[in-house]
């Protein structure tokens, strides 16, 4: 029941109304016992910067905020995270003090998913695609101290992004199979995979993965993708995306409504199910 002492937070969009986080965080809210909401916000561009300080002024405890806001909420923030810093990108807006806080999740869910599923974060990475998504992942690898190789089908935006980072080396996307035998890791942070998208055939991109590498799609629609039923062809471990999309949402949670929320096999069942 809501009440004068319910913890407020949401997710500004525009549109919003596809977005999995209300169901999630308030389902998070009802079995964690907290006293607390998560509302869709459905903000237009120019009403952006208005809405984000009303929230603040009406007792939000924070935001999280998509597309197309994140470039704004960006700019708005009186302080950023290191994290956030890094990644290039506020995804989860936190209100201290009459302060605007900056942080981006992708990097930790993703890397936290990881660690759930029981994979070491080390050695070398090879990480494919040079976008947002790419970008929040590397800076996570790279802050756990993982050698970070970036391939991108546009190389001038893996070299952009090594550099913007401080970190990491780009390689041209015709070399990443080659390099695959001194991998740990290998990671599709491209779009390539996505429902409706085009065919990819990946199995012979593989050939030189040595039987140790563990495989990660970032992509979650669909669950299983051909990415990922390649590397499954050739007995690799494989951790699927829609991990990353539930522990992103984590560090929001814990922030705003002050406990570590659980991540079980139901929180997985109730995001899947939505997205089928
Ligand atoms: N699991 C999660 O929680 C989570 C979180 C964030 C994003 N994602 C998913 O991650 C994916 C990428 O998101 P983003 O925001 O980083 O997108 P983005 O900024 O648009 O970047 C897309 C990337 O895919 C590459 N790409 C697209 N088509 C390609 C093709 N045919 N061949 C090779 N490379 C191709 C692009 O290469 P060029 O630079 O050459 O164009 C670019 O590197 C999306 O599917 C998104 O849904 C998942």
């Amino acid at each position: 029941m809501i009440d004068g002492r319910t913890k407020l937070a949401g997710v500004m969009g525009w549109p919003v109304g596809h977005s999995r986080s209300p169901m999630l965080h308030n389902y998070w809210c009802r079995i964690n016992g907290v006293n607390g909401a998560y509302l869709p916000l459905p903000t237009q561009p120019e009403h952006f910067s208005a809405a984000l300080k009303g929230l603040m002024a009406a007792g939000f405890r924070g935001v999280n905020v998509t597309i197309p806001h994140k470039e704004a909420a960006m700019r708005l923030c009186d302080d950023l995270t290191d994290t956030a810093k890094r990644a290039g990108a506020v995804n989860t807006v936190f209100f201290e003090n009459g302060r605007i806080i900056g942080e981006c999740t992708d990097g930790t869910g993703f890397c936290e998913n990881l660690i759930a599923h029981g994979v070491k974060i080390q050695g070398r990475v090879m990480i494919l695609g040079a976008g947002g998504a790419a970008r929040a992942v590397a800076a996570a690898l790279l802050d756990r101290g993982c050698e970070v190789v970036i391939a991108n089908r546009t190389l001038e935006r893996a070299e952009a992004l090594t550099a913007a980072m401080q970190g990491g080396e780009a390689v041209s996307w015709y070399d990443w199979p080659a390099l695959l035998s001194g991998c740990s890791l290998l990671v599709n942070a491209t779009s390539l995979g996505m429902e409706g998208g085009s065919e990819f055939d990946w199995l012979p991109l593989l050939s030189q993965a040595g039987p140790h590498l563990c495989v990660a799609d970032i992509v979650y629609t669909p669950r299983e993708t051909p990415f990922l039923m390649a590397a499954q062809s050739k007995r690799l471990k494989t951790v699927d995306g829609l991990g990353m999309l539930i522990y992103q949402a984590r560090v929001g949670f814990r922030v705003w409504f002050g406990v570590e929320p659980k991540v079980d096999e139901d929180t997985f069942e109730l995001l899947a199910a939505s997205l089928r």
